[in-house]
């Protein structure tokens, strides 16, 4: 045993409380929802999919007519006589001969509808014809090669909307199926609200949840739920009628065939059948805590901005959100609740502003929230935001508007390099106990290989150290369907019948299932919290890409401050997407100066510098994403992570003075001589071995450690005051993985938590392997 390596425990003295830390975030994105965890196996149910959404969508997408020989059919997508003017569109059919099979088929997602022998479908439609006519439909389940593993007769009368039924109890397994009708007879028919659910979701709930994804979920234990996203939130239109307007909760509510259609930012339609209520439910269901975000009356992604003096029926949305979960069954909205079948309350305790907000326009209209919600809710956590940086001027405006107007939280986000997560892993040390607490909202490291997660393990070892400051924390994005995918990495993955955890999943899981209600104190004696890196100036080569846009750039210079020499590049004239190498440096205290213009394009340019490879280099973007930020960004091995940002928009056909500096690793920015960005870009540190310590309300003593490096390394543990003591318990733990393992559809336990038995006193050795995450759960024997 090393007899200088230890790590004390003070289990006798409970410290900070640690509340609802760990929890999960869900936003549909890469149809996390519609496709995902809402069971319906219909795509485009409502014939409501538009351009609007996707430029690919039209009425009838994954719709198809089924016309065999000597059949002649017409499918058609009208609005005259809709089934409620929320859902106009419906499809209408025309059979002109049936021969063979004459008709038409949904899709399904994927795949196509997957099927499980033996499983029961609840099919529905809404389905008309002509004034005293009647027609029989054939309704099947049953693949491209006429396998049928269900069939079942409707018999559509009269031209008023009639809601019709089935079950079906599938005989086989097969997840590439067609829902499918066939008309027997000419004539034509009308349907809308075309739906099949599995009788099998979630806890078996109407209108439910995929059980396999949701038990992913509910294995999780998290304390909390952040809904609906993310960028839904607050990217859209002000008028809550419009289908990209931004996320209107009470659009989500009641029957689902009268919840408008929307588009959903990324990409696709959002039937929103998974809505609010169903949100809550879901909390409730997984003794999660909601989080709701509603959008803050500025939508910073397209510039809309709603009147101060009309921002009232957008506070009256958060009050009657709250009203909706919390109140009384006599009030508006506790009254619609419990009308939809929940009279008790949800306890909701907490609420988001907006998203990841930048500019002033949110900042002057979060206080106006606020203040209306402390007023009728004292107790009501209400969460600020500070944009979608670690670091910089927007970062910095969310921190200082919380402040000023004491928000109780304020969300942060981020997602970097592992190098970034190492190096800040100290980042919570000195936030203080008595200012809003940190909700790391969103959060991730590039990759979601078994590395990823050891690293960003680690990295929740700060936060939780850090409780007097960090309150709520969650990993980003939670799903995502592996044929629909928007952004990557993610946690968990599926497709139309499977699913599986990544190796981040299992590290999200052994946090949140062994928590703790209090942070303990633990000392660390031998072991390094702080090994030096090599100290390293940037250094490399320096070039300009002209991003989507023309560009040119005169008075180009560059200055090593080391030797004091200059050297002077000849003027660039860009075209889009061309890039010009411009110097190469082995100095790391230098500077760039040179007049740019941005010709054509909707953004900047971009000035790589300290770049050794095409996988690592620092990029300084002027006028980047939408021609809104100024920004320095680190890759490190192709992954990228933004040191800081600041807003600055480039006007076309204007010159700007820009300068880079470098000293070290510090790096500033000056566009017109004023300084926009200051940084230093600090290398990562592996510490010796990343731990926390917390106990539980039934005094189980939990210890996670983290073991980055590639040597296993051996500590005392010891229980202050408690060394004699016999404890039984257990360990959790991932080891023995290669840092690139991960896990997949085929093999979706590669990387899994061990669980063993472990029986000691309150002082014990233990080996921790190179690469781990290990928790030891204990109990006074
Ligand atoms: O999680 C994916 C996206 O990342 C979210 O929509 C947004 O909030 C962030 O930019």
């Amino acid at each position: 045993m090393d007899q200088n390596k230890q790590i004390k425990i003070d289990a006798l003295s409970k410290q900070v409380p640690l509340g609802d830390l760990y929890g999960i975030f869900f936003e549909d994105l890469n149809h996390a929802a519609d496709g995902g965890l809402y069971a319906e196996l219909i795509q485009n149910r409502s014939f409501e999919f538009d351009p609007i959404d996707n430029k690919n969508y039209h009425g009838l997408t994954a719709w198809e007519k089924i016309e065999k020989e000597g059949a002649e059919v017409k499918i058609w997508v009208e609005s005259e006589n809709p089934l409620n003017d929320k859902n106009k569109n419906y499809l209408g059919v025309e059979v002109k001969a049936s021969g063979k099979g004459a008709g038409f088929l949904n899709k399904g997602f994927n795949t196509g509808v997957a099927l499980v022998e033996k499983e029961v479908y609840d099919f529905s439609c809404y389905a008309r014809t002509e004034r005293g006519n009647c027609i029989a439909v054939e309704v099947s389940l049953v693949n491209d090669e006429g396998v049928c593993y269900g069939k079942e007769h409707i018999v559509i009368s009269g031209d008023e909307w009639k809601q019709y039924h089935i079950s079906f109890t599938s005989t086989g397994t097969d997840y590439s199926v067609r829902l499918a009708f066939l008309i027997k007879e000419s004539g034509v028919a009308y349907f809308d609200m075309v739906s099949l659910f599995p009788k099998n979701t979630y806890r078996g709930r109407k209108n439910g949840l995929r059980p396999d994804i949701a038990t992913m979920l509910e294995d999780l234990k998290p304390k909390f739920m952040r809904f609906p996203g993310g960028c839904l939130v607050h990217d859209g239109s002000l008028n809550s009628e419009d289908r990209d307007s931004m996320y209107r909760w009470k659009n989500t509510i009641g029957n689902v065939e009268s919840r408008p259609p929307r588009r959903n930012n990324w990409g696709y339609n959002q039937t929103l059948g998974l809505g609010y209520y169903e949100y809550f439910l879901l909390c409730e269901d997984l003794g999660a805590k909601a989080i709701p975000v509603i959008p803050g009356g500025y939508d910073p992604h397209h510039k809309g901005i709603v009147p101060i003096e009309e921002l009232g029926p957008w506070i009256d949305d958060a009050l009657d959100l709250i009203e909706f979960a919390n109140g009384d069954v006599n009030t508006t909205w506790g009254k619609k609740r419990a009308e939809l079948g929940h009279s008790e309350p949800f306890c909701l305790e907490y609420i988001g502003i907006g998203n990841e907000e930048v500019g002033e326009p949110f900042f002057e209209r979060y206080p106006y929230f606020h203040k209306a919600i402390k007023e009728r809710y004292p107790d009501m956590k209400v969460i600020n935001s500070s944009g979608p940086f670690a670091a910089g001027s927007e970062y910095d405006r969310g921190w200082k508007s919380a402040k000023e107007h004491n928000s109780d939280l304020v969300d942060e986000h981020y997602y970097q390099s592992p190098e970034w997560f190492l190096a800040n892993y100290h980042r919570y040390d000195n936030f203080k106990a008595d200012e809003p607490k940190v909700f790391l909202g969103e959060y991730a490291s590039w990759g979601n290989t078994y590395y990823n997660a050891l690293v960003e393990a680690a990295f929740m070892t700060g936060l939780e150290k850090n409780a007097h400051a960090v309150g709520l924390a969650c990993y980003a994005p939670m799903l995502c369907n592996v044929d629909y995918i928007n952004w990557q990495p993610d946690m968990i993955w599926f497709n139309n019948h499977q699913v599986y955890g990544t190796p981040n999943y299992y590290v999200q899981k052994l946090f949140m299932n062994h928590q703790g209600e209090y942070l303990l104190p633990t000392t660390a004696v031998g072991l390094s919290n702080a090994a030096s890196p090599e100290e390293k100036g940037i250094q490399g080569k320096i070039a300009i890409l002209s991003k989507g846009v023309k560009t040119s750039f005169r008075n180009i210079r560059f200055k090593d401050f080391i030797t004091g020499e200059e050297t002077v590049s000849s003027d660039v004239e860009l075209d889009i997407d061309e890039i010009q190498d411009l110097f190469h440096t082995t100095s790391s205290h230098y500077e760039l100066k040179l007049k740019g213009i941005r010709r054509t394009g909707g953004r900047g340019f971009e000035i790589f510098f300290g770049e050794t490879d095409n996988t690592n280099r620092f990029v300084w973007e002027v006028g980047g994403w939408q021609n809104q930020d100024c920004l320095l960004t680190a890759t490190v091995k192709g992954r990228n992570s933004c040191l800081t940002q600041s807003i600055f928009s480039m006007d076309l056909d204007r010159e700007y003075d820009l300068t880079l500096e470098v000293e070290e690793r510090t790096i500033r920015t000056y566009i017109d001589g004023i300084l926009m960005n200051e940084t230093r870009d600090n290398l990562p540190v592996i510490e010796d071995i990343y731990y926390t310590a917390s106990i539980e309300d039934n005094n189980d003593i939990i210890a996670k450690f983290v073991n980055v490096k590639d040597q296993e390394i051996t500590v005392d543990v010891v229980l202050n005051g408690m060394e004699d003591k016999e404890l039984t318990g257990n360990v959790y733990q991932l080891s023995g993985y290669l840092p690139e393992d991960t896990n997949s559809f085929d093999t979706p336990n590669k990387i899994y938590p061990d669980e063993t038995k472990i029986l000691v006193k309150g002082k014990f050795s233990f080996t921790f392997p190179k690469e781990s995450v290990t928790v030891i759960r204990l109990g006074l024997k």
